[in-house]
C-alpha cells in the first residue's frame, strides 16, 4: 500500500512536470511564430527599429498590458533601456486564451527570468483592461 502511494505521487508529478515544459516549449513555438521575426529569437531586437524584449526595463514595468500590446499592437515612441523606439508595431490579434497564456508565461521566465506562473484567468483580467482607443 505504501509502495503503491509512492508509485502514484511520481506518476503523478512527472505529469505535473511534463505539463509545465509542455506549456513553456508551445509559448517558445508560438514566439518564434509571431514575434521573434522582430524581435529576433534571442529577444534583443533590431537596432534603434525594434526594441529588446531579453532584460527590457519596459517589459518589466509593463507586464500586465502584454495582453493588449499582442492583440492590439502599439503606435506610441517608447523608452527601452534609455533607447527611443518609435517604429509601429503591429496587432496580432489571431491568439487564442491558451496560446496567449503560454505566450506570456514564456515571456516571464526566458526573458525576465521570472519562476512564477500566471494563471489564464490573471492574464483575461489584464486583457480586459485594454483600451484600444489610444492605441
Ligand atoms: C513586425 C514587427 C513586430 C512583431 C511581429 C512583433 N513586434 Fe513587438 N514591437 C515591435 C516594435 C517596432 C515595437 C516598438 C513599438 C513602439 O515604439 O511603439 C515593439 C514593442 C514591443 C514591446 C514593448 C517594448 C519592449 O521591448 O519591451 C513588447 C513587450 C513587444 N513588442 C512584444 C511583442 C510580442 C510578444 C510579439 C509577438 C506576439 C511581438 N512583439 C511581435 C515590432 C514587432
Amino acid at each position: 500500500m505504501y509502495y503503491l502511494k509512492n508509485i502514484i505521487s511520481i506518476v503523478l508529478l512527472t505529469y505535473w512536470l511534463s505539463g509545465c515544459t509542455e506549456s513553456y516549449s508551445s509559448g517558445e513555438q508560438i514566439y518564434k511564430n509571431k514575434c521573434a521575426q522582430c524581435h529576433l529569437e534571442d529577444g534583443t531586437g533590431l537596432g534603434k527599429l525594434i526594441p529588446p524584449l531579453a532584460g527590457s526595463d519596459y517589459l518589466a514595468t509593463h507586464f500586465e498590458d502584454l495582453p493588449c500590446i499582442i492583440l492590439f499592437g502599439l503606435h506610441d515612441s517608447i523608452l527601452v533601456d534609455g533607447q527611443l523606439y518609435s517604429e509601429p508595431m503591429p496587432p496580432i490579434p489571431d491568439i487564442s486564451p491558451e496560446e496567449m497564456t503560454n505566450l506570456i508565461n514564456f515571456l516571464s521566465k526566458k526573458f525576465l527570468q521570472k519562476k512564477n506562473y500566471i494563471p489564464k484567468d490573471t492574464i483575461e483580467k489584464w486583457q480586459r483592461n485594454c483600451t484600444n482607443s489610444k492605441r
